[in-house]
């Protein structure tokens, strides 16, 4: 039984459709991430999920409670919903102590203030802030800024947290720190999580599901495994890591690199629907086996070492393919010739059949 519920919900901006006929299930107790392109609508559902844009269709229900609905023309006000929220730009208020700015949304909800004292000093603790308490947010750095925005939402002790795009600001460093940190925070305080992000390793790590989305439309919901490994479409694989998409034809029951048929088949379980005997294979640089024989005849033209990684672009024809190896696989110079083997092949339509 889902516990966050959104039901074909859409939301219009004069003539941008926003959010397309979404329907998302967010399980109690799960970190569901929204992940999609700038634009794709991922803000504006989660301001419709706490209550600060009303829908032009469908409805919001949490639990067995409804929060939103258009058919009903029901609100119910974003303070009501106790939701955590930390938002994409992490307002502090520059004029109020740490501790201030996460007592202030208890202050406004009438608790005693022993509770306030209470609840503010527990989420300042769980965040690494409780020796700030005093501090202005001007004299904190801006990783420990973030934590105040989280630390407020937590405070509330909400059910549910909402977090867009909640460690943009930081370096990557302190980017993956956090990624721990609210991980952390998920499992001692044991709240649902909906996360939007548009950088796909920050929703790798972070989540028991993603949603894709494009252009306000559902492109897939699943495991981040199954994202990566089995995406639903060529978006979908071209958004979540690199990717080669190779232009092939068929001929007598093999595949080719187009214009590049004296290279060699390529090896492996070719598609039974082939279209009009032209596909765009698409596979991963690191899955792109690379020897001395046996494959694809290609041409290394570009070498870069980035870190333990090599990046390799080689030419078969006038076919450019990236593959990245590990620093101990054997290695290729440029201007040798090597081989191409495909080890997870995935097949799309061609552009122009
Ligand atoms: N208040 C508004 N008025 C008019 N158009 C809006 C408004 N808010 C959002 N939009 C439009 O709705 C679409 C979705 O915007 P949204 O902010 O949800 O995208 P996003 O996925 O969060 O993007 P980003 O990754 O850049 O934050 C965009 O085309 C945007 O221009
Ligand atoms: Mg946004």
């Amino acid at each position: 039984m889902s516990y966050v519920h959104l039901k074909n919900v859409t939301k219009r901006f004069g003539d941008v459709v926003a959010v397309n006929n979404l329907t998302m299930e967010i399980e109690k107790g799960e970190c569901f991430s929204m992940l999609g392109p700038s634009g794709c609508g991922k803000t504006t559902t989660l301001r419709m999920i706490a209550g600060f844009e009303d829908l032009d269709e469908g409805e919001i229900a949490v639990g067995e409670r409804v929060f939103s609905s258009s058919a009903k023309r029901y609100y119910l006000p974003p303070e009501k919903r106790d939701f955590g929220m930390v938002f994409q730009a992490f307002a502090v208020w520059p004029h109020l102590n740490v501790f201030d700015n996460v007592a202030f949304p208890l202050q406004i909800r009438n608790l005693s203030r022993a509770d306030i004292a209470e609840r503010a000093k527990l989420a300042l603790r769980h965040t690494g802030l409780d020796k700030y308490e005093r501090s202005y947010p001007n004299e904190l750095s801006s990783g420990q800024k973030q934590r105040i925005a989280l630390a407020r939402a937590i405070a509330i002790n909400p059910t549910v947290m909402l977090l867009d795009e909640p460690l943009s600001n930081l370096d990557p460093k302190l980017r993956e720190e956090m990624r721990f940190e609210i991980k952390d925070l998920q499992r001692k305080f044991g709240f649902t999580i909906i996360f939007v992000t548009h950088d796909q390793s920050e929703a790798m790590a972070l989540s028991d599901r993603i949603l894709v989305m494009r252009d306000g439309v559902v492109q897939q919901v699943d495991s981040p495994i199954n994202i990566y490994t089995k995406p639903a479409n060529r978006f979908i694989f071209s958004f979540i890591g690199l990717s080669n998409f190779l232009p092939v034809v068929f001929r007598n029951g093999s595949a080719f690199i187009e214009g590049a048929e004296d290279a060699g088949p390529i090896a492996g379980t070719i598609p039974a629907d082939r279209g009009n005997d032209r596909m765009l294979l698409a596979c991963r640089p690191s899955e792109i086996d690379l020897q001395k024989d046996g494959g694809v005849r290609a041409l290394v033209k570009r070498k870069v070492y980035l870190g333990d990684i090599i990046d390799y672009r080689v030419m078969v024809g006038d076919t450019e393919v990236r593959v990245q190896k590990s620093r101990r696989s054997p290695s290729f110079s440029e201007g040798e010739s090597c081989c191409l083997r495909f080890s997870q092949m995935h097949w799309y339509p061609h552009e122009d059949s």
